[in-house]
């Protein structure tokens, strides 16, 4: 039997190597320089925004766009309660109170029924957040147009987490277009990745400028460092860049075989009974990052977690769904709307591998374990 499979590790295309060596030669061993200017402006044309600033992770990313719309102690941000923790954990070391809502179970993304009820209450109570969080889940888009939309009426800024999403599309807008910014994702398990790594993009050129500025320790450009608040050190380096600049010309391959993997899975194992998978929004071309199955226990008569262990016995790894922030310990008490559909996704769910690097007959050892369970 071949080697462990991986739920979504690197891919490099060998394109990196050149881009790194180019770092190297110009010694920006840095994060500063020609190779993080050129990632940032061939990122911003690929998500199609105005500008972006290239950042340590997403996390940071979040952190800044949140810091740049405001949100400070005492603030309340509302996000979908069906995501890693990432998407609000920043929101909570700036002081703010999270609130979490349910999802639509046709998307998995935050349900906008729900959030523009909620924000009619709370303008009617005069406890508006101060952000709203969107996530692409997994890869599918949110509608973001809707969203703002909702938002905008009540003078809330969205800020979009497309930290898995980079890549898909919603009605032909690349993911996060039309949030006040969007974050990005070079994790080692993303759809590309840097080894790590971020991206803040908006169209908003003011809002990406003070996010560079604060992730640079918030310097005022004069030699001895004049600092007229305290900033953060998130900027990338310049090998990262490099690497990231080598994998974004891969991108649409990557997304091409990540949607091939996830037909493959559904072509098979969608004939099983009590075997679904993660719905694509009709307008939405996700990258399928993951391929994410729901099983049905009175069906099928197995659960997730069984089908993990029997998977994980013939070294493969997969992974639950994103367990539900307001399941989560850390969130306990914490104000939610809904999320029993949440709950629902998570009991049901599954991350199969999705790499890129698998093979048909990688996918076809997955599949024959699922069979046989
Ligand atoms: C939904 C979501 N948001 C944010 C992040 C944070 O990105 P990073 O790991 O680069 O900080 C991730 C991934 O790790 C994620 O999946």
């Amino acid at each position: 039997m071949s080697g462990r499979i991986f739920l979504s590790p690197p891919h490099m295309s060998g394109l990196e190597r050149a881009f790194i060596d180019e770092a190297f030669a110009s010694n920006y061993i840095a994060p500063c320089g020609p190779m993080v200017d050129a990632f940032e402006r061939e990122f911003a044309e690929r998500v199609g925004a105005a500008s972006a600033v290239a950042l340590s992770s997403g996390t940071a990313a979040i952190k800044l766009a949140l810091v740049c719309l405001g949100v400070g102690r005492g603030d309340r941000v509302y996000c979908p309660t069906l995501t890693f923790i990432a998407s609000i954990g920043p929101a909570v070391h700036l002081g703010a109170t999270p609130v979490f809502i349910d999802v639509d179970p046709g998307t998995w993304t935050i349900d906008p029924g729900l959030l523009e009820e909620k924000l009619a209450g709370d303008a009617a109570a005069g406890r508006l957040p101060k952000a709203v969080v969107s996530v692409d889940l997994y890869g599918q888009c949110c509608d973001i147009e809707r969203l703002r939309e909702i938002c905008g009426r009540h003078g809330v800024p969205l800020l979009s987490d497309s930290a898995e999403a980079l890549g898909s599309t919603f009605g032909g807008l690349p993911a996060g277009k039309g949030a006040a910014a969007a974050a990005f994702s070079f994790n080692g398990n993303k759809i590309i990745t840097a080894s790590g790594g971020g991206m803040l993009a908006s169209d908003d050129t003011a809002l990406v400028a003070r996010a560079r500025y604060l992730s640079t320790q918030a310097r005022r450009p004069a030699p001895h460092y004049e600092h007229a608040e305290a900033g953060y050190n998130d900027r990338m380096s310049s090998l990262v860049a490099a690497a990231g600049r080598g994998q974004l010309r891969v991108l649409d391959e990557r997304i091409a075989a990540r949607r091939e993997i996830f037909a493959r899975y559904a072509a098979r194992l969608g004939k099983i009974p009590g075997i679904t998978f993660m719905p694509e929004a009709p307008e939405c071309r996700a990258n399928r990052w993951l391929t994410v199955l729901q099983i049905d226990p009175a069906e099928s008569g197995k659960t997730p977690e069984g089908l993990r262990l029997a998977l994980e016995e013939e070294d493969i790894e997969s992974r639950p769904v994103w367990k539900p922030m307001h399941m989560q310990p850390v969130f306990a008490g914490c104000e939610k709307v809904g999320g029993a559909v949440a709950e629902r996704i998570y009991s049901r769910g599954l991350c199969l591998p999705s790499g890129t690097a698998m093979t048909p007959a990688d996918i076809d050892r997955v599949c024959a374990i699922i069979e046989r369970c």
